[in-house]
């Protein structure tokens, strides 16, 4: 049933496409869904993004994230929730389930994934320096005060350095949650490929890997231990118009992390310009993306055409040689606990 979309990307309404997928089928969901902020909602329409993002201090409008408004954690909270249970029910058990979210709405975004059933294992930290703070002065309003010039002048010395709340945000989270396994760990892994770690995937100097990564150069410290490959500056393609394309080092990062064989399938329902499905192609996986804009879609073709394999043996053999020690240590503990309960 997933044949006629395999290594494919699908124009359709999330919803509706994951519906068409077939059951227990998918190794990794990793995606980026709109946040729900201002006019990035389900709605999503590339313009009126395009505005809102390419905003540059000129107040015509208030700016993105300044428009508060309490309906959209409600409505993000029940649509995505459908979204979850229906990727709950294409995920294999012990499948995970990766999901962008912005520091406002991260709560809505997570009670919906776990209360469509799935485990919430982590939250992961994507950390970098460099964002444009949204926060305003006040002088455009003051200066609209029915007030005299010199109240005016008083009221911005009042109020000098002193902004709108919105800090400059140097974080993206990204909840780590999982569909439960069949049994145990061992067992569910033996049978579906899915459900553990691969911690033989290196962050910073050969760290083990961490919820915290950057994908840019920041301090020795913090470099040493959660850096990930930088970003090329190719990667996004000449063409990339979309506004919010993610690192494909951070998908790769998780997509190492989480799957395990070359037949994995990896599902974005929101690939925007196909990120997830170029660090899938470059892995080796398979892969199925679903967006709902037209323009995105031939973005992402052109990205996911322009991608070679370039997956490293070493670190297949590497899981698997772990995966040998995995089950000797359950079968050493097993047989120890035997012994002591015979004692
Ligand atoms: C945050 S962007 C994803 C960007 C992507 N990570 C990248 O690197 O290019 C979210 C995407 O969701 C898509 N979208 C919005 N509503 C949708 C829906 N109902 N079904 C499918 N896709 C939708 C938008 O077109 C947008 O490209």
């Amino acid at each position: 049933m997933n044949g006629e979309f395999l290594n494919k990307i699908i124009q359709g309404d999330a919803l509706l496409t994951i519906s068409k997928l077939k059951s227990n089928s998918i190794d990794l969901v990793l995606t980026d869904p709109p946040y729900f902020l201002d006019k990035m909602d389900n709605g999503w329409d590339v313009k009126k993004v395009a505005l809102i993002t390419d905003y540059c201090h000129t107040i015509k409008s208030l700016p993105p994230g300044m428009k508060f408004d309490k309906e959209q954690g409600k409505k993000f909270y029940d649509w995505y929730y459908q979204v979850s249970k229906e990727i709950i029910r294409v995920l294999k058990p012990g499948g995970f389930f990766f999901s962008f979210s912005s520091p406002q709405l991260y709560h809505r975004m997570v009670s919906a994934i776990d209360d469509a059933g799935f485990l919430i294992r982590d939250c992961f930290i994507w950390l970098y320096t460099q964002n444009q703070p949204k926060a305003m002065n006040l002088n455009h309003f003051i200066e609209k005060l029915n007030e005299d010039k010199k109240s005016k002048e008083n009221l911005k010395n009042q109020l000098a350095g002193w902004k709108t709340p919105q800090i400059k945000s140097c974080f993206e989270p990204i909840v780590m949650a999982q569909k439960e396994t069949e049994g145990t760990f061992l067992k569910n892994f033996k049978k579906y490929n899915v459900g553990l770690l691969n911690t033989n995937v290196q962050i910073g100097d050969n760290m083990f890997p961490a919820n915290v990564v950057s994908t840019n150069k920041i301090s020795e410290v913090i470099d040493r231990c959660f850096l990930i490959s930088k970003p090329d500056k190719k990667e996004k393609g000449e063409l990339n118009t979309h506004k919010t394309v993610k690192p494909v080092s951070l998908c790769e990062y998780i997509i190492k992390l989480t799957t395990y064989s070359e037949d994995a399938i990896v599902l974005d329902p929101f690939a925007g310009s196909g990120t997830t499905l170029v660090a899938a192609k470059k892995l080796g996986r398979k892969f199925i993306g679903i967006d709902i804009n037209e323009e995105y879609i031939e973005i992402a073709k052109e990205r996911i055409k322009n991608t070679g394999k370039n997956y490293s043996v070493t670190e297949k053999l590497n899981s698997a040689i772990q995966m040998q020690i995995f089950e000797s240590k359950v079968e050493y503990k097993r047989k120890h606990l035997k012994k002591l309960q015979r004692i």
